[in-house]
This record gives structure tokens, sequence and C-alpha cells, in this order.
């Protein structure tokens, strides 16, 4: 018989810097007002497309976002620059991932009242992560003094619950008896801020989720009663950076942009209806009503397709606390925003309550789980 499995501890990191919709609005349009200065004469011509301001309450509206933390703020803020300033460091210095993925595993393993030497895996998922090898599982597991073995995965904002879903698996098999998913996601790294259409969506954070057998956990949480996942390819979301780039440029070309674009309307449309189907057939498969689900834990990536989503769910609008938001204190965090809505709303559900935690994003890719608070 298969091994219950619970979910028993969650962390947060978030960065010291934090950056207003303002604050990003005005280094934008200075950039902006440099581009158009300089490129006056081609402009005139109709050689050039002059570039359009961004707007603090376009933002807000069409995304839901107030706020976003970053690993380094002047940099991106700088007109002249437009991306973080993260220093290099040298091979024998922790990687800036790894400090800030034992910053969030801390706090879940102190939530879950286990040590690091009683978690044998421990799974990296995100959708950028620092380097091909070493593994940043096994620095983690270096620097946190952990037993077993680790490894790095990404399927970009869903990197986070198909994560899940594996450590869920390897423990209920019998593989593993705890496993910390770790989730560090600096995406500020694969922003390009000289663009008006994305400058805007990211913010950087790490959670950290303990999952555990329920015979040897030390205090109660929730339960997972099921996982779902579901891929579909789509080009709408891309990001092309890899170890290829290097080879891949020619001779005497500019270093091509490796950052995120996307079409968001097509996005928006064609990921709605695939989420809506996903989440009511993973409710079918355990005989579970849409409405009697207590909570539900997002993706957060625009408010707008969350309000959507849920009221295609629940066949009504959904009550705030039911599929709370995030996006205004910290942004789409990519893998991680489903989990910081559970991490931060979690603590009223009652014993038996049952919740579902949902992400989706680039591939497409979804996936979800069903808990229950026991
Ligand atoms: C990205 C997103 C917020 C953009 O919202 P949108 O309403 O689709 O906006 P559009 O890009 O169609 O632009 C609408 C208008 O605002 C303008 N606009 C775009 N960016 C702007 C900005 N930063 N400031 C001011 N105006 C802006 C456009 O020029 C356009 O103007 P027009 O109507 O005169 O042509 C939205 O498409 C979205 O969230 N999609 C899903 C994204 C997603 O979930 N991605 C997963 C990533 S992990």
């Amino acid at each position: 018989m298969a091994n219950k499995v619970v979910i028993t501890g969650t962390g947060l990191y978030a960065p010291p810097s934090k950056i207003s919709n303002e604050e990003l609005v005005n280094s934008f349009n200075a950039y902006v007002d440099n581009f158009n200065q300089q490129n006056k004469a081609a402009i005139e011509k109709g050689e050039l497309t002059p570039l359009e301001y961004s707007s603090a309450s376009f933002i807000e509206k069409a995304s839901g976002i107030h706020n976003r933390y970053v690993i380094e703020k002047q940099g991106i803020l700088d007109p002249l620059r437009m991306r973080p300033h993260i220093k290099a460091r040298s091979d024998d210095e922790q990687s800036i991932q790894c400090e800030m993925a034992c910053q969030a595993i801390h706090q879940a393993l102190d939530h879950a009242q286990k040590t690091p030497q009683e978690v044998d895996c421990v799974i990296v998922s995100c959708a950028n992560i620092q380097r091909s090898y070493p593994g940043m599982a096994m620095e983690i597991q270096h620097y946190m003094g952990m037993q077993g073995y680790g490894y790095d995965m990404t399927v970009a904002c869903s990197s986070t619950t198909f994560a899940l879903a594996n450590a869920y698996h390897a423990i209920a098999s019998g593989q593993n008896r705890c496993v910390v998913v770790v989730n560090p996601e600096i995406t500020s790294g694969h922003v390009d801020f000289r663009d008006r259409d994305s400058h805007f969506i990211f913010g950087d954070i790490c959670t950290a989720i303990v999952l555990e057998n329920a015979d040897s956990a030390k205090r109660t949480g929730f339960e997972i009663l099921g996982t779902k996942l579901l891929t579909s390819f789509s080009n709408n979301i891309r990001n092309n950076s890899g170890f290829l780039n290097h080879a891949e440029m020619d001779d005497n070309s500019p270093p091509p942009r490796y950052c995120f674009r996307q079409n968001g309307r097509k996005v928006f449309k064609e990921v709605i209806p695939l989420v809506q189907e996903h989440i009511l057939a993973h409710l079918a498969d355990l005989k579970l009503n849409a409405n009697a689900v207590k909570r539900y834990w997002l993706h957060q990536a625009n408010i707008n397709m969350n309000e959507l989503i849920i009221k295609k769910v629940l066949g009504r609008d959904a009550l705030p606390h039911e599929a709370p938001i995030i996006l205004h204190e910290y942004a789409n965090t990519a893998s991680c925003g489903s989990i910081v809505s559970f991490h931060l709303n979690h603590h009223d559900l009652k014993k038996d309550d049952v919740g579902l935690i949902c992400s989706f994003g680039a591939g497409y890719s979804i996936g979800s789980l069903i808990v229950q608070k026991q």
C-alpha cells in the first residue's frame, strides 16, 4: 500500500530590495527618452519607430502587480543598464541560488520540526537554474549538511508542482522518507527590462516545501490526496538561453537577447481553458465538487486570468479568501506563485478542509495537487 504523504513545512525568502511600479516606470521612461533622443534622426526619417512610455496604472490594471522584490535594484533602475548587477562568484564561493535556497529551506525545516540530516532528497525546481552542473541541489545538500541525493529540474512556471509530484511519488513508494523541494527564482535575470510588454511582470523569491511520510512527521500538515500534470507544446512563452548560444552566433552578429518573451494575449486566451479543464478533471478524479474545495492556491501571473479561471471552475465569482492573490506584493514569481499563496494563506483552514494548488505557465505546463488539512 502507498505511504501517506504530508506537507509539513513551508518557507519563503524574499530579497530585501523592492521596486514599486512607479520606480520601475520612471526608469523605463527615462530609457525611452534616451533611446528616442539618440535615434531622433532615424525616427524623423521614418526608419525607426519611437519607443512608447510605460505606465504604472496600465501595469496595475493589466496584471494586479504593485511591487516586486529583486536581488539587486540599482542596475535594474539604471536607464543606461536595465538589468541587475549580480557579481560573478568564484567556484569556491556559495552560489547565489544556493544562498537563497538555504534561507528558505531553514524556515521550512523549522516549520516541519525537522533537521537537515533527516532529509533524504532535495529537488531544486525553478524556471531558471544558474548553471548546468554541478547540480544546484548537490551544492545545497553540501551547505545544509543533508544526506541522500538531490537533483535539479525545470518545467518553467510549473517547476514546483512537477517537483512536488516527483517528491510525492518517491515518498508514497517508499523510496524516500523526507524530501525538500526548493525554488530559487531569480526572475530578474531573465527579464528584458527594456521591453515595455514584459518589464513589469516578474519578481525574485525563493520558496521551500517539506514533504514526508506521515508516519515520521512531527507535526500535522496537509496530506496530499493526488497530483495531476499536463503539458502541451506552445511557442507563446519562450526563452532561448542555453549552452548552445555562443556556438549559434554568427562571427559578426551582435549578441542576441536571451530573455523571457511572450505573446501575452494568446497565453491569456489559450491557457485559461486548459487550466479550467485540468482543475475540473483533477477534482473529478477524486470525486470532489469544485465548490467543496475550501481554498485554491493558484499560479500568480495575472489577476484577471486568476479571476476568470476560478469563476469558470466554480461557476460563480470567487470570494477573495477562496483564491488568494499575492501579485500586488510579489508580482509573478514564476514557479513559486502558488506556493507563496499557500504559505501565506493556509493557517485558518480546519481539519479535513480540502484545497488545491495549481501552477500554469510556459510549455504550456499545468500541475496540480489536491491536499487535505490533517
Ligand atoms: C502580459 C499582459 C499583462 C498584458 O496585458 P494585455 O491586456 O494583454 O495587454 P496588451 O499587450 O494586449 O496591450 C494592451 C494595450 O496596452 C499597451 N501596453 C502594453 N504594455 C504597456 C505598458 N507597459 N504600459 C502602458 N501601456 C502598455 C499596448 O500597447 C496596448 O495598447 P493598444 O490597445 O493601444 O494597442 C497579459 O496579456 C497577460 O497577463 N497574459 C498572460 C500572461 C501569463 O500568464 N504568462 C505566463 C508567464 S509565466
